[in-house]
């Protein structure tokens, strides 16, 4: 008895608070059409049964129930009513199901109930869909507009980019409530994935859209090394900014070399290119590359090897003159100011004619005199102790006879590390040099 007072007083100061409001949360109740909902009271089960629950939503009846349940038409199969706390389930929810549903409760103890909820029905939300732009992107140059667009009730469009919330800026705009990205101009970091997210407070549904921004190539490098030992390959990279890939051609001596991947494996001395090319941009960029190929380690210098080497270099040197001298005097009858270009010209017919050797064994003899030639030829200018082998050194990585690759990869892999460096300009200016003067040395041999 004690605690059927407690309840009854308990009630009556619920509803003389606000006229029943306070019997169900705050706000509608949202549901979404074909689904269900329930209007759930804060009621605790009475220690007696309440004696009339009725149900009405906009004055018609939904249920009216006492010792028999009166069930309006139309909700024969579509509710449920918990009597003991006088919650209702609604299903298979209709648009015009939305609407200010009452309930009035009599208790045990004759006392009044009365509340009331609103309902809020919404079509789901379907074929969601982004509409991108029908023609290719070209960065800094076109515009999009990527418009979503659903079926159903929407109350809210939100749009991601990558998983990240997409926002405003200075090339971005909303419209059309947010159906409608205007991007313009396009940049290159605006590609990605868009995705659009519809909402309304009883479904969602999003859609996504790839778009792709296309440039380059630019930032061309090379990565590789510009010296490697006789009788081992190393791969040359050719690395470019481009979307979508550019496609590659190698080059040597500004001959095509059938090579269209971005790595090149190459063993001969020579002037390498690489030609990048984006087929929709249709720009082209190109960077040269040059090798030197030297003998694997020098053989220590005994004093006759030395003093060899020495009458070789006098012997390059005074051919060497003489043929700058026959050549810019036989040449000064014809043209005043080609001297130069005759010059390279030679070196570069001699260069064909050392590759083209048949003999492998001839051909790394004039490799190895090359080398020697050249070192002490270094040590000459900088004559500092211990660097005779500064330019065999500096390329140690190299002297691995298969560590091409692996010194590839180990650049591939750790992309913040510079190619081997190539020694300074003018060292390798030298290697050319050189180049020319060992096939110099070679007929001096013939001779
Ligand atoms: C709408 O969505 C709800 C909840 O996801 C679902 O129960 C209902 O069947 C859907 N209605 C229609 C018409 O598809
Ligand atoms: C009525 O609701 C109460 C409280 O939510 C619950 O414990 C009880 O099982 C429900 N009764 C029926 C018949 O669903
Ligand atoms: C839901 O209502 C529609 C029309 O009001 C009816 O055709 C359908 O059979 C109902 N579905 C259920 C499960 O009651
Ligand atoms: C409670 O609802 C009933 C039926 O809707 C109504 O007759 C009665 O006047 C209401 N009482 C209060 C206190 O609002
Ligand atoms: C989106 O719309 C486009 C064009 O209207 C259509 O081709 C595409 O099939 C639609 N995609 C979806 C998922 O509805
Ligand atoms: C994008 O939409 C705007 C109108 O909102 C229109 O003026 C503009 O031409 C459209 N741009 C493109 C690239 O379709
Ligand atoms: C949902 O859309 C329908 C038809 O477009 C409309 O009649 C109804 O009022 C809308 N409902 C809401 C909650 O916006
Ligand atoms: C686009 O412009 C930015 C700076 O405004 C520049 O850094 C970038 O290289 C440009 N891209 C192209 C493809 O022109
Ligand atoms: C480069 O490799 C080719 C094919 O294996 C070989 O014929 C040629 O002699 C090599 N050249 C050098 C400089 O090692």
């Amino acid at each position: 008895m004690e605690t059927a007072v407690a309840i009854s007083l308990t009630l009556s100061v619920l509803t003389g608070l606000c006229a029943g409001q306070g019997l169900f949360p705050q706000g509608p109740v949202n549901g979404a059409e074909g689904g269900t909902v329930s209007f759930t009271t804060n009621l605790s089960p009475p220690a007696q049964p309440f004696i009339i629950i009725s149900w009405s939503v906009g004055g018609v009846s939904i249920i009216s129930s006492t010792n028999d349940d009166s069930i309006g038409p139309g909700y024969e199969d579509r509710i449920t009513l918990n009597k003991t706390t006088g919650s209702l389930e609604l299903r298979n929810l209709t648009l015009a199901d939305s609407g200010e549903y009452k309930v009035a409760i009599t208790t045990a103890t004759a006392e009044t109930i009365n509340g009331s909820t609103e309902l809020v029905v919404y079509e789901n939300i379907t074929d969601a869909n982004i509409t991108g732009p029908p023609n290719h992107l070209f960065a800094n140059v076109s515009s999009a507009n990527l418009t979503c667009e659903a079926a159903g009730n929407i109350t809210a469009i939100q749009w991601m980019k990558d998983g990240q919330p997409l926002s405003a800026g200075d090339n971005i705009l909303f419209s059309e409530e947010h159906r409608k990205v205007s991007i313009s101009p396009v940049k290159r970091q605006d590609s990605g994935e868009y995705v659009c997210k519809l909402t309304n407070p009883a479904s969602s549904a999003t859609a996504s859209y790839r778009m792709m921004v296309n440039y380059g190539p630019e930032s061309m490098t090379i990565l590789g090394q510009h010296i490697a030992e006789v009788e081992s390959f190393t791969l040359i990279y050719c690395s470019v900014q481009s979307v979508p890939p550019a496609t590659f051609t190698w080059l040597f001596n500004g001959q095509q070399t059938g090579v269209h991947e971005a790595g090149y494996s190459y063993n001969n001395s020579g002037d390498y290119r690489c030609d990048a090319r984006n087929d929709l941009t249709g720009k082209v960029v190109s960077l040269g590359h040059s090798l030197s190929v030297k003998d694997k380690t020098p053989p220590p210098l005994s004093p006759e090897g030395a003093a060899g080497i020495a009458v070789a270099v006098m012997l390059v040197v005074v051919a060497v003159a003489l043929g700058l001298y026959f050549g810019i005097t036989h040449h000064r009858n014809k043209k005043e100011n080609n001297e130069e270009k005759d010059t390279d010209a030679l070196s570069r017919s001699s260069q064909t004619e050392d590759m083209s050797m048949s003999s492998p064994d001839k051909g790394r003899e004039g490799h190895k005199l090359t080398t020697q030639i050249q070192d002490r030829t270094h040590d000459r200018k900088q004559p500092q102790p211990g660097t005779s082998h500064t330019i065999a050194t500096s390329h140690s990585p190299g002297t691995k006879a298969s560590a091409g690759v692996h010194e590839y990869e180990y650049m591939g892999n750790k992309k913040t590390r510079a190619p081997t460096p190539p020694p300074r300009g003018n060292v390798l200016t030298r290697q050319t040099n050189t180049g020319t003067g060992s096939n110099i040395y070679h007929k001096s041999i013939k001779w």
